[in-house]
């Protein structure tokens, strides 16, 4: 490798931001998105690191991340312009060995600071490695217009927005049977949030931040992309059918997702079905 952005996870976290960019999931430096390397990944990379910066302290904690290195966007920066010039928007994190603080060991050259919701990246990476014995991988978090304007509308709960989804698009409770999780409005790029959004992710792939986005999160980049993508189109579908102004005459009933979970072998959250 004569060019560390030959590394497949480097060419695979920028097409993935780019593809973002292009649905529109990131004005101006909306979003933010990391990538925990495997093992091989960080050595095939390590001729190219500068492990001289401080530690800075996360302001979380993450004992089962100590050392681990993260591909992750940059605080300020803009989705649009990562493919053309990478180095300056993306860059490689190292965690300490407690897993409470990092050090940029490539790239970010302009600040070498990561996005200002590392604290939740990495808690939700921290939970989700857990939770998947650790094949989950990437953490994404967008601003599709469609998710936000359905939180100004539909009643602010994780069961509500499930439910909502399931029944927008059939393949949703396929590709999400557990649901989505909710956070209500809150201050956004520190220790508090990443907190109440793990503690989400504990149960749920994928999360909804009110009046703000999403964060999702996959084993790999199309898992995860894909996840938002389908998200994103149900809450479009939703917002249709209500535009539309006409009555429903027919949805997705809960029998009906009971239907789908057996038919693919998966446990629909029987707590988002039937009446409370
Ligand atoms: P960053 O530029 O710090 O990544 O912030 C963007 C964002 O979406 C905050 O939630
Ligand atoms: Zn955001």
């Amino acid at each position: 490798m004569s060019n560390i952005l030959q590394a497949p996870a480097l060419q695979a976290f920028i097409a993935c931001a780019e593809n973002g960019w292009r649905r529109g999931w990131h004005e101006r430096n909306g979003g933010n998105m990391s990538y925990r390397m495997t093992a091989a990944e960080t050595d095939a990379c390590r001729a190219y690191f500068d492990e001289s910066d401080d530690w800075t302290p996360l302001g979380v904690h993450a004992p089962n991340l100590g050392g681990e290195c993260f591909v992750v966007t940059g605080t300020g920066r803009y989705f649009q312009n990562i493919k053309q010039n990478p180095a300056e928007n993306i860059g490689i994190a190292q965690l300490n060995p407690a897993g409470d603080a990092y050090r940029i060991v490539w790239g970010l050259t302009a600040g070498r600071v990561p996005t200002s919701e590392f604290p939740t990246h990495i808690m939700n990476h921290s939970v989700r490695v857990a939770v998947t014995e650790g094949k989950s991988r990437v953490i994404y978090h967008a601003h599709p217009v469609d998710v936000i304007a359905l939180t100004f509308i539909l009643p602010a709960s994780a069961r509500e927005f499930s439910r909502a989804f399931w029944q927008a698009m059939t393949e949703c409770v396929v590709i999400f049977p557990e649901g989505v999780g909710f956070v209500p409005w809150m201050v956004c790029g520190g220790a508090e949030i990443a907190l109440v959004t793990a503690k989400e992710m504990e149960r749920f792939a994928a999360v909804i931040w009110a009046q703000h986005g999403i964060f999702c999160a996959g084993e790999d980049f199309d898992a995860t992309f894909g996840m938002m993508h389908a998200i994103d189109k149900a809450a479009q579908i939703i917002l249709k059918v209500m535009a539309s102004g006409r009555p429903v005459l027919q949805t997705i009933t809960d029998d009906n997702l009971r239907a789908i979970g057996e038919a693919f072998g998966l446990r629909v959250n029987e707590a988002f079905l039937g009446d409370v």
